[in-house]
């Protein structure tokens, strides 16, 4: 099936189809065994690339400015002391200013009205780098990464646990359901997805053939093929630390959690950065099982092939 992301946004990931997924992580795919070969095109030459960030980032940013440089683009880090976005100026004015002179926008922030309002005003792609609600660029990486450890996505057992409704959670959610996974989060009650979110992902498990569990009982580990997990704080959230902590304990990645899964080939993934001693134990994180730094090499080749497949 052709597939044409020219021009559009990467927000939520929601409004892309299962085809179009595929495409960008087989492009991924592509462009990193040329990397390897030391080939590197100039399919972004000419382009310039505003990278706005409210929030702080090592691998996001990295990604970005190591995509465009490889491919002849150019990159403006944009700082949230250095641009007066939603404070001296309105996001829609700022959106229409960078829309005049910049091909392609990526923002990291908080709220992702922002985001949906610079797509919508900028008339340019935009990428979201993280924000409360998202991380789809970080979506994109792990799922290229679970290609390339066991060859599909499809019918593979993913459990994402700890906290079940952060951003890189409701984006792995939307994801997997896209692509035909068996997607279970283990997650305290009080921090599940919401209903609403839910329920969207269910209905495109329907096409993909995926399925969502929703649990709190660590013992649904049973037959995972990856265990995921991230902070137990996000970024913004530091003064919830000392409940998250007493709360999220029982759901620490450790050698006990693992050994339930009873599968001698499960992967442990991470976004990173990990707290490590919280969310995962360092036994766990620098194990066979882990392949925490695929994923971030990873988020430049994806980032990349969103960048030339959406950009006009
Ligand atoms: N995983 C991720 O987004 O990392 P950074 O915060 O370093 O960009
Ligand atoms: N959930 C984390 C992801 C960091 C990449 C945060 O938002 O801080």
């Amino acid at each position: 099936m052709p597939t044409n992301v020219k021009g559009r946004s990467l927000l939520t990931l929601k409004d892309f189809t299962t085809e179009e997924i595929g495409y960008l992580l087989d492009l991924a795919i592509d462009l990193k065994q040329k990397k390897r070969m030391g080939i590197s095109g100039k399919s972004l030459q000419g382009k310039n690339i505003a990278l706005i960030f409210e929030k702080p980032s090592t691998r996001t940013r990295c990604a970005f400015t190591v995509a465009c440089i490889d491919e002849g683009a150019h990159p403006e880090y944009l700082g949230k002391n250095d641009i007066q976005l939603g404070h001296k100026e309105s996001v829609e004015d700022t959106a229409r200013v960078l829309g005049r002179m910049f091909d392609g926008i990526q923002f990291r922030g908080f709220s992702q009205e922002t985001v949906e309002k610079l797509a919508k005003y900028s008339g340019v792609p935009v990428w979201n780098g993280l924000t409360d609600l998202y991380h789809p660029t970080q979506a994109l990486a792990d799922l290229m990464t679970v290609k390339e450890k066991f060859g599909t996505c499809q019918n593979i057992r993913f459990v994402y646990i700890g906290d079940g409704r952060n951003n890189v959670a409701n984006s792995l959610m939307i994801i997997a359901a896209k692509m035909g996974m068996d997607f279970v989060v283990i997650a305290p009650k009080s921090l599940w997805p919401t209903e609403q979110l839910l329920e969207t992902c269910r209905e495109f498990a329907l096409y993909s053939g995926g399925k969502i569990e929703i649990t709190e009982d660590i013992n649904q580990m049973q037959g995972a093929h990856v265990v995921y997990t991230d902070v137990w704080c996000s970024m913004g959230e530091e003064d919830h630390s000392v409940e998250r902590i007493k709360l999220l304990k029982p759901y620490q990645v450790n050698k006990e959690l693992m050994m339930k899964a009873q599968n001698p080939d499960i992967i442990f993934m991470h976004c990173l950065p990990a707290v490590k001693g919280n969310e995962v134990t360092e036994e766990v994180f620098e194990s066979k099982y882990s392949v925490v730094f695929d994923q971030a090499e990873n988020r430049m080749h994806t980032i990349k092939a969103v960048m030339m497949a959406t950009l006009v």
